[in-house]
């Protein structure tokens, strides 16, 4: 237990910045049925949420070194770069939903979308799984799934086949479209909610997420991901009363 305090702080996230983000989170703008991530008012700068579980919950499909790497050094260089990037510009102190729907698609704003958005990407993964999940979806969103795609099955080979073909580093994620279920990919650090559709959830196929404990079998990971962790009620949440 002291062992993973001590982690937990070398992670950088101290009780009261939890406290505090997590305070931030429950008010701050709800962007695509998932709460936003505005900075922390006191300190004007973005801090990394803590993770919804221990890092070595999602064992054995992802281990805990992997999770140490990709939440505390990744995901925190992510952090830490949009905390410089903004600075002292238009976009310091904004909802990072804000941020990337405002830098999207401008060539001289790449490097706040990609920080951006890939702090807030990693959060929603993180949310996107939970230990012993898998499973069988909630009735609303599993009726949802059963007439978008005919079958609870069916959405997670087109998840399956997202995740594996995208070419590259990106993310596989459930959407909804328009009142209608879809699932689609994105490269690098994009994602869907530029495109008008809501995030319901999502996969990283960064390497990172994967190679220490499976090197190039992306699909043994993706797999493993959506047979024992893939969080059906964090997608119902989302759609909410869509
Ligand atoms: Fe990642």
């Amino acid at each position: 237990m002291k062992d993973k305090e001590d982690r937990a702080g070398a992670n950088g996230v101290t009780r009261r910045q939890a406290l505090v983000t997590l305070g931030t989170l429950a008010i701050s703008t709800v962007f695509g049925g998932f709460p936003g991530q505005a900075p922390a008012a006191e300190s004007s700068a973005y801090t990394l949420p803590p993770l919804p579980y221990r890092e070595n919950a999602l064992e054995p499909v992802i281990s805990a070194n992997t999770i140490s790497f990709h939440y505390g050094k990744h995901q925190r260089a992510y952090v830490d770069n949009l905390n410089k990037l903004v600075a002292q510009t238009e976009f310091a102190n904004m909802p990072l939903e804000k941020i990337i729907a405002a830098t999207a698609g401008k060539a001289d704003k790449v490097a706040i979308f990609n920080n951006a958005a890939q702090a807030w990407n990693h959060t929603f993964y993180w949310r996107s799984m939970q230990p012993k999940g898998g499973g069988e979806p909630p009735v609303s969103l599993k009726q949802k799934i059963e007439s978008s795609f005919g079958s609870v099955d069916a959405c997670r080979k087109q998840l399956a086949e997202a995740a594996v073909t995208q070419f590259g580093s990106g993310w596989a994620w459930l959407v909804l479209d328009g009142g209608k279920l879809k699932v689609v990919k994105t490269p690098d650090a994009d994602n869907p909610m530029v495109q008008n559709t809501k995030p319901l959830l999502t996969i990283d196929v960064w390497e990172h997420a994967y190679y220490l404990d499976y090197q190039n079998r992306r699909a043994d990971y993706v797999n493993g991901v959506l047979d024992k962790l893939i969080n059906w009620s964090f997608a119902s949440e989302n759609l909410g009363g869509s």
